[in-house]
This record gives structure tokens, sequence and C-alpha cells, in this order.
């Protein structure tokens, strides 16, 4: 017996006005603080207040969100006794609001109960409205939670079945306010989620559907992201939808080893998440092609089967892309940090990827040993050939 799970859908341009129609009383807005310093949180609290509610905004989160942000927004809702949470942002956002609604609704639990196994029944006191600002996470459609335990701590990589939003709002109007830099991160981040759901142990028909179709949409779109002129307007449309198609194929098929090395990267220095993914990427899938070639053949519709005749190709075609629109390629492309600072961390990247709940998935287990070469051929931009 299989799940498959999905918050209710609202999207199209202007979609946020559905908003309205939650007749909140008292809705507690969580973002980050760049979002509110642009002033978008505003455009959302309008259609909040439109049944005569309050609206309070918790705008605190930060990039590589802490424990410590949970505790504040957790306390926040406590004063305020919210019937409506809305996490609005990127996929930081939308997890501090979602690690928030299950700790609000269930105060007999600590974070570290948020997993597959607790027994819990959220719903009662509130509901979750997911609406990202970033096309990429996909985190409005998952299960997941990552948090950092402190300055350079560990993720932890929270997850329970109920922490997926009621509602997920894709309004791509609102996507429209990122800079492009982060467009181009987080579609790569978007692409590395579908990629490696095809590839899941946990891969599934309806998490495959959902995987193909963004892989078709990201490699078609991305290039545009990149032209002079912005984003054009069915491009940021296609994206938005695209991001969130593959957090419901990886919310409902996990992500594997490009994640797991991502995540580590992360927590031990200052790295953009879809960077860090899409960097990681074609190393993975040469790394696992032959445990997963099957899968990987869902893909010959959307790239065409040259592409998906081996690792080597497969990583190549992603390798391309990525020269397209000028995503990094290796670590040192995307980090500022010294060869010797490097290998000073790799045992600590290594060790921290090791026990990543995405290794669990990944048609292929590296051992120890294979994780520290994966570093360093993606350190090196060296192919994987073991
Ligand atoms: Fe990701």
């Amino acid at each position: 017996m299989w799940f498959f799970t999905s918050p209710r859908l609202v999207f199209g341009p202007g979609s946020i006005e559905f908003l309205a129609s939650l007749q909140a009383r008292r809705a507690l807005l969580i973002c980050d603080r760049e979002l509110a310093r642009r002033g978008v949180p505003a455009r959302v609290e309008e259609h909040l207040r439109t049944g005569g509610g309050e609206v309070r905004l918790f705008a605190e989160v930060d990039p590589e969100p802490k424990v410590s942000t949970v505790e504040r927004a957790l306390t926040a809702a406590k004063e305020f006794q919210p019937d409506v949470i809305v996490g609005l942002g990127g996929g930081s956002t939308l997890d501090v609001a979602k690690a928030t609604y299950a700790l609000y609704e269930r105060p007999d639990l600590g974070l570290m109960d948020l997993h597959p196994l607790t027994d819990m029944t959220l719903g009662q006191r509130a509901i979750l409205v997911g609406i990202p600002t970033t096309s990429g996470t996909g985190s409005e459609a998952t299960w997941a939670v990552v948090l950092t335990e402190g300055e350079g701590g560990r993720k932890l990589e929270l997850a329970h079945r109920e922490l997926v939003p009621r509602w997920a709002i894709l309004d791509p109007d609102l996507a429209a306010t990122m800079p492009p830099k982060v467009t181009t991160d987080t579609a790569a981040d978007a692409l590395c989620h579908s990629v490696e759901a095809i590839a899941s142990d946990w891969s599934n028909p309806f998490s495959d559907a959902y995987a193909k179709q963004a892989v078709e949409i990201l490699m078609e779109e991305l290039p545009r992201t990149t032209g002079a002129k912005g984003v054009p307007s069915p491009t940021r449309e296609s994206l938005h939808y695209a991001a969130t198609m593959g957090g419901l194929a990886f919310g409902n098929a996990q992500v594997g080893i490009a994640h797991a090395m991502a995540h580590a990267l992360g927590s031990k220095f200052p790295v953009p998440h879809g960077r860090a993914s899409g960097l990681f990427l074609p190393y993975s899938v040469e790394f696992n092609f032959d445990a997963a070639r099957e899968r990987y053949q869902k893909l010959r519709s959307a790239l065409g089967a040259p592409h998906v005749a081996s690792g080597h190709a497969l990583a190549d075609r992603i390798r391309t892309l990525w020269d397209q629109v000028g995503m990094s390629r290796t670590i040192p492309q995307a980090l500022p940090i010294s060869a010797p600072d490097f290998e000073k961390a790799l045992p600590d990247l290594v060790s921290r990827a090791d026990q990543s709940t995405c290794v669990s998935s990944n048609p292929r287990v590296p051992t120890t040993a294979e994780l520290e070469r994966l570093f360093r051929a993606a350190w090196n931009g060296t192919r994987v050939d073991f």
C-alpha cells in the first residue's frame, strides 16, 4: 500500500485573492526579511483581511532557517492563536511555517517527533497555506522540513504526511519579485527534484507522471530565464507550476544523493540550496545510472533517447543546460572557498551526507569512500566512473 499526498492547488496570475475565501479570523503570515523589505506581504495581507480578520506578520525567516527561528514563530503563534497559518516565500519560509503549524497544533510534540511514524492529527486549530514566491523548492507540496540546528550545525530533515499544506496557492505574479539568479538557482533545484524522484527507489507511477512533465517543462524553459529582457511571463508561469510538479514528485518519492550532498554543503557553507543541488546532479546521475537504468529511460520522451543512453550522456545533457544558464558545475564555481578549506571540511561533508535521509531511497547507496570520491569529483569537475 502506498499513498500520494498533495495539497489542494489554486493557481493562476492573481490567485492569491483566493485567501479572502478562507475567512480567516486571525491569520499568522510567516515570511522572510527580504520579502518583507520588498513589501510583498502587504499584497497578501490585503486578501487575508477581506473578511475582517486580523493578520500578524512574522518576518524573521533567514536563508537556511534554524531551529530557533521555529521557536520564535511558535511563540508568536501561541500568543496570537491563529486559525490560518500562511507560509509566504521560498523553501526556508515554507519549512518554518510547516514546523510552526505542527507544533502549534500539537504542543505536546517536539521537532524530533516530526517523522513519518508519529501518530499525528493536525488541522484541529488552524489550516496551513503555502504560497511560494520562488519557483523551485516545491516545499508547498511536500511533507518535508529542513532546518539547521545552529550556526554551521547539521541539517535536520523532518517529515510527516500531515505537514503537507491544506492549500498551495501558485500565483506566478509573486515569483516575478525574484532576482534573475534566484530564478535560475531555484529552477535548477526543481530539475534536481524531478530527476532524483524518477530514479528513487520510492518512485511510483504518480510521482513519475509529475516528474516527467516537470523535466520536460524545465528543460525547455530554463534557457529562457537568462535573456537580457528578464524572464518572459509565460516562462515564469510554466516554471512556477513545474516547481510544484517537481515537489509533488519528490514529496511522494524522495530525492537522492545530490540532495544529501547539497544539504551537507549548505550546512557548512553559505551556498544557495538550488545551486548546490544543481551542481551535484550530474555527478549523482553518473554514479546511479547503472543501478536505475530503466527508471532513467522514463525521461526518454522529455530528453530524447541519446541523452538517456548512459550516465555520462544524461549528465552531459544536464551540464550543457547548466552552461547555457550560467549554473555552477563544480564546488569552487559555486562557492569562494580554497582547496585547503575544502580538504579540511571534507570528512564532515562526507559524514553529513552519509547520515542524510536522502541516501536511503537513492538507487545505489554509496559507501563512505564513494561519497568522498563524489565530493572530490564535484570539486575537480571530473566524471564519475566508479
Ligand atoms: Fe531541493
